[in-house]
């Protein structure tokens, strides 16, 4: 399967990284000439070639990025890692959408033809390649998205990739706004308990 990873930063790397161990045609769609050890293209000529993208940008270029490459983006999953965080306040940062609309929905409602699905955005770009870290892989990542198949196959490969065993279907891309407006918890358990953590929901 090609891949394309747009954005070179830890997710992008981690990510890009994470699907050569699998032996994925991957290549990263960056500004930079150059990331260590891994294949680059612009973004336009990285997503023409692929038959899955995934979005690892910060979030307040999301839209732009993906506007940019409309076109390219039709039919296509694209899977949103990214989540909304404004750091021009400073640390902590705060959210640059939420409540009622969520960058998920943003980048579906601008590319109706793209079919997104929110993921991997709830852990640490060292966890979403290797749950395995954590009490053997036994805790819980998140799906939203409007296509239901794009859904499925996106949790199949989380599972084939990466292990990922549980993986809780939200619904619509409506739910992303959940998983996103965890981030502002997620960052405080950061400061208590480093980065390499992530949530177990336990039902009766
Ligand atoms: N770090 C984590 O552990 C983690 C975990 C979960 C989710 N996330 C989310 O994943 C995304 C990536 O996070 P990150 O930590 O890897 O890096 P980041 O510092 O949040 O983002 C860096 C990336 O954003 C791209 N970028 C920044 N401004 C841009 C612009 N104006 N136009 C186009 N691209 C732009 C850069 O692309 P170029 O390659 O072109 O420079 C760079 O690769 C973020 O939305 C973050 O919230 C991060």
């Amino acid at each position: 399967m090609k891949i394309a990873v747009l954005g070179s930063g830890q997710v992008g790397q981690s990510l890009a990284r994470g699907y050569t161990r699998h032996g994925h045609d991957v290549v990263i769609g960056t500004r930079k000439s150059e990331v260590e050890g891994l294949p680059v293209a612009t973004p336009d000529l990285a997503v023409a070639d692929a038959d899955l993208v995934v979005l690892g940008v910060a979030g307040r270029a999301s839209v732009e990025l993906a506007g940019s490459l409309a076109h390219l983006l039709d039919g296509k999953v694209l899977v949103d890692a990214t989540n909304p965080l404004d750091f021009s306040g400073g640390f902590p940062p705060t959210l640059s959408v939420c409540n009622t609309d969520s960058v998920g929905e943003q980048l579906q409602r601008e590319f109706p033809e793209a079919r997104v699905v929110k993921t991997l955005n709830t852990v640490n770009a060292v966890v979403m390649t290797d749950p395995g870290l954590l009490a053997g892989g036994d805790h819980h990542l998140f799906v939203s998205g409007n296509d239901p198949d794009a859904k499925s196959r996106v949790k199949e490969l989380l599972s084939e990739w990466f292990g990922w065993r549980n993986v809780i279907d939200l619904g619509d891309i409506t739910t992303a706004r959940g998983t996103e407006m965890y981030l502002p918890l997620w960052l405080r358990l950061m400061s208590v308990n480093g980065p390499a953590f992530n949530i177990k929901v336990v039902v009766e």
